[in-house]
């Protein structure tokens, strides 16, 4: 496993390492997006992140071209249609199944163009103002090429928005987080329907996890995550762990290029 994927991680405490039969390791993002939003609703560490973006929207000059890459169904785009609505917005998400719950959501927003690839297969330079980019850089291959090509979206200056998952996703430890809570907000009975209708959650963050320490999709320090974005040719100017630890969370702009 991995050395850094340990260094300050809640990691599991007791877990089969082989991946689940039949299954390979990684994530169903399809199986995943029709599960996915109960996430948004339901899980207040998600909300919190969604709410930093808002916010770090409003803070900055309203901009022209917008990129939301691995967008999934759209919860970040949501945000950006709402305070941006005279922005461009293009969406870069190569999974079928996430893609189209994004355009059922936000087809009443004519300024989001789709684009239905990997960031690694778009052939676009130096347009966008800011890229958002949530939890999807540990799971595209080579991170250290794919933080380039964010860098090439952008026009030097432009803002990069970050969040990526760099610790083991510690599946036992979030799902008894989220049933406190739920336990709390909906009572025992809610609690266990929302488990239920959110089984494939827990599947396919056991995928993640297999995916982690098999190597498969990236693990980082908060230091480590830092080092790679510099190369790639930003300014960090604000960096947070986030996702209760899980995570971190990188504002950037896009330095001229040498
Ligand atoms: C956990 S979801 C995050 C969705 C959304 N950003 C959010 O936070 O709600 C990760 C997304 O990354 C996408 N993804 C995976 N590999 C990618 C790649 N190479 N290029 C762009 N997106 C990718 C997946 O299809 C998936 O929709």
């Amino acid at each position: 496993m991995p050395s850094q994927a340990r260094a300050g991680a809640p990691a599991p405490l007791s877990f089969d390492w082989s991946a689940p039969a039949g299954q390979t390791a990684r994530a169903d993002w399809s199986a995943y997006a029709k599960a996915y939003d109960m996430l948004s609703e339901y899980n207040p560490a998600y909300q919190v992140l969604l709410q930093d973006f808002e916010t770090f929207l409003g803070t900055i000059e309203t901009p022209r071209v917008i990129y939301d890459v691995g967008g999934g169904t759209g919860n970040y785009t949501e945000v950006a249609t709402r305070v941006c609505p005279g922005s461009e917005i293009r969406v870069v998400e190569p999974d079928a199944g996430m893609m189209g719950l994004a355009q059922a959501k936000l087809s009443a927003h004519g300024n989001v163009t789709y684009f239905n690839r990997a960031l690694e297969d778009v052939d676009a330079s130096g347009t966008a103002d800011l890229v958002i980019c949530v939890h999807a850089l540990y799971a595209m291959p080579r991170q250290e090429e794919r933080l380039g090509d964010l860098r090439r979206l952008l026009r030097p200056g432009g803002w990069l928005y970050l969040i990526d998952l760099g610790r083991y996703m510690n599946v036992a430890e979030w799902r008894s987080y989220l049933f406190s809570h739920l336990k709390r907000e909906h009572g025992l009975a809610g609690a266990l329907r929302i488990f239920w209708q959110g089984r494939e959650i827990g599947k396919q963050n056991k995928s993640i996890l297999h995916a982690q320490v098999s190597g498969v999709y990236w693990t980082h320090t908060e230091a480590e995550i830092a080092s790679s974005v510099t190369a790639a040719g930003f300014k960090i100017l604000r960096q947070d762990s986030v996702y209760r630890g899980y995570s971190d969370l990188l504002v950037c702009r896009a330095m001229r290029h040498a």
